[in-house]
């Protein structure tokens, strides 16, 4: 049996491969038991703070509702609204709200500041997206690969195209080499993984069976996979001066119908992490596709719309697998 209790998840490695099907089996059983209406709050009486230096829809909401379900309180702190960054340090902030919380998400820049605050602040502390990892998104997008299909993780293949050097990017490589999948990073040369998370992916993967696939060329990337991926072309924080040279760099890459039927396999899937400029629905989209020409960026609006998209399911289970985590370290 799995003791997660007082750990931090800052990054995929901070579990072992067995602590993550644990983690996954708990979210499943946490969504089943929030269906049935049998769900146990093992959150009771826990105070959770989730500090956001960047935006956020799914990743706040998931960390609000789930603690809701468990019992827990929250308190939300967005970029303006606290010392941190302004006039208090990561470390003086983190031995401040260490005293007061249980747990504490937070979603920010470079990885040493949440690394930091776990270090001084003494509590769980949950990683809601750095510059360099996504590790919540990666479990949920595992639990949706495996509600997708009756393969074992050892049999799933999945490409993930576009800007692979990236948080999303990054976390998928890492997470799909530790679930021993067919992991495929299709990408252009200048937006690969960097060598050295490359290289830790290979040595997971020597311990897990997983295949590990770098490559520019999509027609080889992408056949026989199981699932697409892709991430936003223009994260959050990417300074709009290179977003030209990014979208042009990334343009083969875009997941769309003809990209669908090179996979050879009418039963994959799609999946994307959100927020998605797959249409014009946005002001800054319509900005880009007014100044690009384009009607869709990473993924086109027939695709994201289309049988073969999963981006719903997925990201719903940010919630369930978020909850799992709380439960897991924080939990009765
Ligand atoms: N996928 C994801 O992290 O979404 P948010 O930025 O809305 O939290
Ligand atoms: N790579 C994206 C992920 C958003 C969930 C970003 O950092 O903005």
């Amino acid at each position: 049996s799995f003791n997660l209790r007082n750990r931090s998840f800052l990054k995929e490695l901070d579990f072992t491969t067995a602590e993550w099907r644990y983690l996954l089996r708990l979210a499943a059983e946490l969504k089943t038991a929030k269906y049935s209406g049998t769900e146990v709050p093992r959150l009771a009486g826990k105070n959770i703070a989730l500090i956001f230096e960047k935006t956020s829809t799914r990743t706040r909401c998931a960390f609000e509702v789930a603690a809701h379900d468990q019992g827990a309180h929250v308190t939300f702190l967005d970029p303006g609204s606290t010392q941190l960054g302004h006039k208090e340090s990561i470390a003086d902030t983190a031995r401040v709200l260490g005293r007061f919380y249980d747990g504490l998400e937070y979603r920010g820049f470079g990885q040493q500041n949440v690394e930091a605050l776990a270090k001084y602040s003494g509590v769980p502390v949950w990683n809601g997206l750095s510059t360099e990892w996504h590790p919540t998104q990666t479990l949920c997008d595992i639990l949706t690969m495996r509600e997708h299909t009756v393969k074992h993780d050892n049999e799933i293949a999945f490409a993930f195209l576009g800007d692979a050097e990236n948080n999303v990017g990054n976390s998928l490589l890492i997470g799909g080499a530790m679930m021993g999948m067919d992991v495929r990073m299709v990408a252009p040369d200048g937006r690969w993984n960097h060598d050295d998370v490359v290289k830790e992916a290979r040595r997971i993967a020597e311990q897990t069976g997983a295949r590990i696939t770098q490559t520019a060329n999509v027609t080889e990337g992408v056949a026989g996979v199981d699932f697409l991926y892709t991430d936003v072309w223009l994260s959050m924080g990417e300074p709009k001066e290179q977003w030209d040279e990014r979208i042009a760099l990334l343009r083969p890459y875009q997941i769309n119908m003809a990209m669908v039927r090179a996979t050879g396999n009418p039963a994959v899937r799609v999946m994307h992490c959100l927020p998605a400029f797959h249409d014009r629905r946005t002001k800054v989209g319509e900005e880009i596709f007014e100044h690009t020409g384009l009607d869709a960026l990473e993924i086109t609006d027939e695709v994201f719309e289309s049988p073969y998209s999963i981006v719903f399911d997925q990201a719903e289970n940010r919630m369930h697998t978020i909850k799992a985590v709380m439960v897991a370290t924080l939990g009765a």
